[in-house]
């Protein structure tokens, strides 16, 4: 069947759809009943379904040839290590971990932290969990401890698995005094952590509570999977929102694993026993996705990267790995072609190697901004796929269907939505615009499987963060249009979450941290575009009256304490005094003003304004500190016509 008829069936027709799609699974006992409503209200997938995603991901693949054939490359560009497991290795060391788990007394539902930096023993402790039952949450290394221990609090874990260190470029970071800060201030942590010890670091262990990954394993049993419901969680990962307090979104195992399996040949058109690589991160969904699960449960050989793009040793590191593995689909964020353009921007390290087995390239996390289509459309001959999805989808919303029927590429858009998914564009009333009108994204209820259920104990806020604003609908909280050809658009968040280096943070957060400063009355954080993170936060400070404090220390202090709190990932390296803060006369603050004074050389005053004078003093102060358009200008104050 072509795209277009598919689609229309798995929208018109859900239920027919996705119980067609179940038997690409192997369950130990079959749904009865494949969409039906919780008692929330809310949707959910496969009633009656039992099934165990490590078992999927692995046994099953034993079981039926795959024993022998890689299951996992490691290559770590930072310690120069390269190991690979078969599926039958990978396999018995999780469920040798799996049993070293359950001596640690977690079991079916348990909650398990994981903060771990790029290595096997990451995926290994996620599918260890997957095979008990229990619930993984991995927490991106990047974030500092308070983020760490919040998270704690929310899923108030039995246990948390840890590594000595991870290394960026050639600095490694200890892990260890980071989780300990992070245990001492949560209010409910883990009774044992897990450690898997590195050369590169040493770990103090606290007696009785932390255990050595090794000595674990060397008194383990192996462990059997574990039958779950379809619906049971399969983890919990938080993404940022508008506040400081993360949303817990749930996965469940049935929905995820079916969602996973068909995306892989619909989406990738990758076929079992091909290689697929995911450079990105095991803390965030692309990881979770499509480092671990989707490749695993597809029955292809995954790539688990420990470098960066550039500078491990320099900017052809993606391509000697694509060519180490024979990968034929590799997915990154556009980020990570940006620091190559700078670096390279003739693309020269790409003649070293032969990535002839590539067949395609996708990118998602950030907008595939035009001028970087237009780079990699010049410097390879395969089609480059822009696809858009978030967290909370867990697989993609809107993309070029490559194994299904690939389209002409519209550079700027992420094409169609994929099957399963119905994309429509609505004004601020939840009135549906015209062909082309930008708009806010919402996707038609129900949400197909492998998508959120809902967030971690938290469904209230599930329904207002969600499902309220635009009834029947799930808000994407991203804004674009589709146009006549249908080609969808997606032009960026409207509201405070900001993508940096393809990492989602949120503004708001950072707000409220600036905001708890002694000295600060209040204060706007936006995200301006950058030619190599997509966007940065830079900070605006208005002072408590009366206060006397030297603003350069208070920026350092305020660049400090977002790095401290959130954590280097944050890339806080600008906080600016201002007078006043741009706002409408009902006191709303005009941060989209802002971000264009930051970037474009003429705008109009918004007529909203309370006082037109303060759109220079702004554009004085992003001058000074080198924002945006100005960040060339000399190094010397300047002093502007507008002054
Ligand atoms: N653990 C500890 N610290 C981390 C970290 C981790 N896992 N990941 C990032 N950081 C730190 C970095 O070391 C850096 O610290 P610094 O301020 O002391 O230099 C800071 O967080 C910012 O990191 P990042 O935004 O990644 O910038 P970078 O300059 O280190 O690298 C890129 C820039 C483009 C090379 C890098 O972001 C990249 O490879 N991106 C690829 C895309 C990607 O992985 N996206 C994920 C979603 S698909
Ligand atoms: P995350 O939850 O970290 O995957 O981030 C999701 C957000 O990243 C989305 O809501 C979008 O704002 C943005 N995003 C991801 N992929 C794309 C894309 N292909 N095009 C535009 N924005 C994207």
């Amino acid at each position: 069947m072509r795209y277009k008829d598919l689609h229309t069936l798995s929208v018109e027709n859900p239920r027919f759809f996705w119980r067609q799609r179940m038997e690409l699974i192997d369950w130990y006992e079959k749904p009865e009943k494949v969409l039906y409503e919780d008692e929330d209200g809310l949707y959910r997938w496969y009633r009656g379904g039992k099934l165990n995603t490590s078992y999927l991901a692995l046994d099953y693949h034993v079981d039926h040839g795959r024993g022998r054939q890689v299951a996992l490359y490691f290559d770590s560009a930072v310690t120069h290590t390269k190991r690979r497991y078969t599926y039958r290795e990978l396999r018995d060391e999780v469920a040798l971990f799996a049993g070293a788990l359950r001596g640690q007394g977690v079991g079916k539902g348990d909650r398990v932290i994981i903060y771990m930096p790029m290595i096997p023993e990451a995926a290994i402790a996620m599918l260890a969990c997957a095979r008990l039952g229990a619930v993984h949450s991995v927490v991106f290394g990047g974030f500092a401890p308070h983020e760490l221990a919040v998270r704690i609090d929310d899923a108030k874990p039995k246990c948390l698995i840890t590594a000595t260190c991870g290394i960026e470029f050639a600095n490694v970071i200890d892990y260890k005094p980071l989780v300990d800060a992070a245990l001492a201030e949560a209010e409910f942590p883990p009774e044992s952590v897990i450690v898997f010890p590195r050369p590169h670091a040493k770990a103090g262990m606290k007696e009785g509570r932390d255990h050595d990954w090794h000595d674990l394993m060397h008194d383990a049993e192996p462990a059997d999977p574990v039958p779950v419901d379809a619906a049971d969680p399969l983890y919990i990962l938080y993404t940022s929102g508008t506040t400081g307090k993360p949303k817990g979104v749930v996965r469940d195992n049935g929905g995820h694993a079916v969602a996973l399996k068909y995306s892989m040949k619909t989406v990738y058109n990758i076929n079992p026993g091909e290689v697929f690589w995911a450079a990105s991160d095991v803390g965030w969904v692309v990881g979770h996705s499509y480092i671990v699960y989707g490749p695993l449960i597809h029955g292809c050989s995954t790539v688990l990267y420990e470098g960066k793009p550039v500078r491990t040793p320099d900017a052809g590191a993606l391509w000697r790995v694509i060519a180490d593995y024979k990968v034929s689909a590799f997915f990154t964020a556009p980020t990570a072609f940006r620091a190559i353009k700078k670096e390279d921007p003739d693309a020269h390290l790409k003649r070293l190697y032969d990535i002839s087995s590539l067949r395609t390239l996708y990118l998602a996390g950030e907008r595939l901004d035009p001028p970087t289509y237009e780079w990699l459309s010049q410097i390879l001959d395969v089609p480059i796929v822009d696809h858009w999805w978030q967290t909370e989808t867990g697989w993609p919303i809107v993309a070029n269907p490559m194994g299904l029927e690939p389209h002409r590429v519209k550079s700027g858009s992420a094409s169609f939505p994929v099957p399963g998914f119905k994309v429509e564009v609505l004004d601020d009333e939840g009135q549906p615009v015209a062909t082309g009108e930008m708009g806010n994204i919402v996707i038609k209820l129900p949400l197909p499987p492998g998508c959120l259920p809902n967030l971690w104990q938290d469904t209230a806020g599930f329904k207002q963060a969600y499902l309220e604003r635009f009834p029947g609908y799930y808000d994407t909280s991203d804004g674009g249009y589709i146009d006549q050809d249908g080609y969808v658009f997606i032009m960026g968040r409207t509201d405070d979450v900001i993508n940096v280096a393809g990492h989602r943070l949120s503004t708001g957060e950072m707000e409220e941290l600036i905001g708890g400063h002694a000295a600060v009355a209040e204060c706007a954080v936006v995200g301006i575009d950058d030619q190599l993170k997509g966007q940065i936060p830079i900070g605006l400070v208005v002072l408590k009256d009366g206060v006397d404090v030297e603003t350069a220390k208070l920026e350092a202090e305020l660049i400090a304490l977002i790095r401290a709190e959130i954590g280097a990932v944050a890339a806080f390296r600008k906080a600016m005094v201002v007078q006043r803060l741009p706002k409408t006369r009902s006191g709303k603050i005009l941060r989209k003003t802002i971000r264009r004074l930051a970037v474009e050389e003429q705008i109009i005053t918004p007529p909203t304004i309370d006082d037109p004078a303060i759109i220079s003093e702004i554009r004085t102060a992003l001058r000074k500190h080198r924002v945006g358009q100005y960040a060339n200008l000399p190094a010397a104050e300047p002093v502007g016509d507008d002054v």
